[in-house]
C-alpha cells in the first residue's frame, strides 16, 4: 500500500480523492511531471520543478507549492514508500469549481489540487530492455499545437501506444508534415555516421528535460549533434535511433515501421550515451 500526497496530506493511497468536479478530470486542464529515482535520490529535480513552472505560466494557473517544498514532498513520498528506483507522478490541475464549466474557475475561490504517487520500479536502470532494442511504428501527429505544454491530455499519445501493441512494436514515433515529431512518451533520435540528430525545440515538442541533458553529456563527449527536423525515410535508413525520458533514460531503437536499423542490434551510440547519463545523473542526484 502506497502512501500518496493529495492536497498537503499524505495518505495511504485508497484514501486519497479528488472531486468529480475537478478540471483535470472533467477539462484535461492540468499538468503534470514524472521524475525518476535512482538510488533513493530525485534524477534532474531542478530541470523538471523549472518545466512545471512554466508549464503552469503558460496556462495562466498558478502554483500551490514552492520548489522547496515540492522538493520535501518527493523526497518525503521517496523515504515513506522506500523507493531506491522509480519514479515520482505529479499533477497540479486547476482545481475543483462547483460546477462543470468551460471558463476556467477564481483561483481565489478555487484551491488547486495537487497530487503526488510513487512507482516502485526496481531494476529501471538496468532494464534488459536496453540491451535488445525496441521496435517503434510510424504514426500521424494529430496532437494539438502546444506540446510544449506537459498537459495531462495523453489520449492520443495512448491511443499511439495501442497501435504500436497492436503493430507488434513497443511504441509510435510521430509524423507531422513528413517530419517525427516526438515519440509518444519520449524524444526521437537517430544517429547516422558520427552525426545525432534530433528535432530542435518548439511548440511542436515537449522539451525533455532528459534531452536536454543527453545533449549536454554527448557535446561534452565531442559527438556531434544536430538540432533539426528528419523524415521517417531518413530514420529508417539511419544507422542507429534512441528515444529519451525519464522513465526510459536513454532506449535504442532498433527497428522502425519492420525495417532493422544497422544489423538490428543496439548500435555504439545509444549504449554509450545511455551508460553516460546514468553515471552522470547519478552523481547529481539529490
Ligand atoms: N513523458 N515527449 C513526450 C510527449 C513525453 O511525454 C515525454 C515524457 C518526453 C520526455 O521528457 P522527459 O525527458 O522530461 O521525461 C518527451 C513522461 C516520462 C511520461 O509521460 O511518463
Amino acid at each position: 500500500m502506497r502512501t500518496v500526497y493529495v492536497n498537503g496530506d499524505y495518505l495511504p493511497e485508497t484514501e486519497a480523492k479528488v472531486s468529480i468536479f475537478d478540471r483535470g478530470f472533467l477539462m484535461a486542464d492540468g499538468v503534470y511531471e514524472v521524475t525518476s529515482v535512482l538510488d533513493g535520490k530525485l534524477i534532474d529535480f531542478d530541470g523538471h520543478a523549472v518545466r512545471l513552472q512554466r508549464s503552469l505560466d503558460e496556462l495562466d494557473m498558478a502554483s500551490p507549492i514552492t520548489k522547496d517544498d515540492l522538493l520535501e514532498v518527493h523526497r518525503k513520498l521517496v523515504r515513506l514508500n522506500g523507493i531506491e528506483e522509480g519514479m515520482i507522478y505529479l499533477q497540479i490541475t486547476r482545481g475543483a469549481p462547483d460546477d462543470r464549466d468551460f471558463a476556467f474557475p477564481d483561483p481565489e475561490t478555487t484551491p488547486q489540487t495537487i497530487v503526488l504517487f510513487t512507482q516502485n520500479k526496481p531494476g529501471l536502470a538496468d532494464n534488459p530492455a536496453a540491451k535488445k532494442g525496441m521496435k517503434v511504428i510510424s504514426i500521424d501527429d494529430i496532437r494539438w499545437g502546444r506540446r510544449d505544454i506537459k498537459t495531462v491530455q495523453l489520449l492520443y499519445p495512448s491511443m499511439g501506444k495501442m497501435m504500436a501493441k497492436k503493430a507488434g512494436a513497443d511504441d509510435a514515433w510521430m509524423v507531422q508534415d513528413g517530419f517525427v515529431t516526438e515519440g509518444t512518451s519520449n524524444n526521437a533520435y537517430i544517429v547516422k555516421g558520427n552525426k545525432i540528430i534530433t528535432r530542435e525545440k518548439s511548440n511542436d515538442i515537449l522539451h525533455g528535460i532528459t534531452r536536454a541533458a543527453v545533449l549536454r553529456f554527448a557535446r561534452e563527449a565531442q559527438m556531434e549533434v544536430e538540432e533539426r527536423n528528419f523524415t521517417i525515410e531518413e530514420a529508417r535508413a539511419a544507422d542507429e535511433a534512441f528515444i529519451t525520458s525519464a522513465s526510459t533514460f536513454v532506449m535504442p531503437v532498433v527497428e522502425i515501421d519492420g525495417v532493422p536499423l544497422g544489423d538490428g542490434t543496439p548500435g555504439r551510440v545509444a549504449p554509450r550515451l545511455r551508460e553516460i547519463y546514468l553515471d552522470e545523473s547519478r552523481k547529481a542526484a539529490v
